[in-house]
């Protein structure tokens, strides 16, 4: 694995030959409008990357770009690896190795994610204070490269306070209202039984998804500060289950989408 890690970083030092950013995106289903916001040097699609998995979620090919927010140098994921599509763990979390051994110090990630808290509605966004880790295969399990990290990584604050305090700041100054909980990563691909909602709802959790979790693990065992946000396409909600679908979570993030391009813009370019 190492050296696949190794291997992948040196080719896009060759192919993106400028300073390397040390902060890094992740974007999320139907939330790729921020990529507008970004100054392009370089984009490269995932099929042209040695070692990278290729996604297949609705025929589009993922792609890595390089370039800038504001005066911040960024690399941004559009498009990334869910367990679901088939992907092993090592696979999903593969592009976060890359970024790690790029340099990059800082992630931000954001994803669709169902509703449990009673209090949410659709549309709204959530910042990530915490997680609970439902998926069936740990991202570090086998074999510890002490080099990526050590065996047994803290996890007592995954989410950065400091980032998150910024973020409800800057949402604050734009009347944006946000909400903070706890992300429960799911591997999918089902939506929720109402079972499950309450279920994740009783143990603790505000929001429900397919992602992110296990990328933000292999994040916090390079040492990277993170930043994850979810915005609320559907809702779990006890009494108000509704049915789910991939197209009604993608006109949701849709619409829920500037407030979160502008947070996450002001955000990368401040902190
Ligand atoms: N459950 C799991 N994943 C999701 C959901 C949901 O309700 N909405 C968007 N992604």
């Amino acid at each position: 694995m190492l050296h696949q890690i190794q291997e992948t970083a040196a080719f896009l030092k060759k192919v993106f030959p400028h300073p390397m950013p040390e902060t890094a995106i992740i974007l999320g289903t139907g939330l790729g409008e921020l990529v507008n916001h970004i100054d392009i040097t370089k984009e490269i699609a995932y099929e042209d990357i040695p070692h990278f998995p290729v996604s297949t979620v609705e025929g589009h090919s993922g792609k890595l770009i390089f370039g800038s927010l504001g005066r911040k140098g960024i690399v941004a994921m559009q498009g990334r690896f869910h367990f679901y599509e088939g992907y092993d763990m090592k696979q999903v979390t593969f592009p976060v190795r890359v970024m790690k051994e790029l340099g990059i110090k800082h992630l931000f990630v954001s994803n669709a994610a169902g509703g449990m808290n009673p209090d949410f509605a659709v549309g709204d966004l959530m910042i990530i204070r915490d997680h609970i880790n439902l998926f069936p295969e740990h991202p570090l399990r086998g074999r510890n490269f002490e080099e990526l990290g050590v065996r047994f990584p803290d996890m007592s604050e995954v989410y950065s306070k400091r980032l998150i305090g910024k973020a409800v700041q800057i949402a604050a100054a734009h009347d944006i209202v946000v909400r903070q909980g706890v992300y429960v990563g799911t591997q999918g691909p089902t939506f929720e039984t109402p079972a499950e909602y309450r279920y994740f709802r009783i143990i603790g959790g505000d929001a429900v998804g397919m992602s992110t979790v296990p990328e933000v693990i292999v994040a916090r065992h390079g040492g990277m500060e993170v930043f994850a946000i979810s915005v609320i396409t559907d809702l779990g909600v006890e009494g108000i289950v509704e049915k789910a679908s991939h197209e009604e979570v993608q006109k949701a993030a849709a619409a829920a989408q500037p407030k979160m391009s502008l947070i996450m813009k002001e955000l990368i370019e401040q902190f």
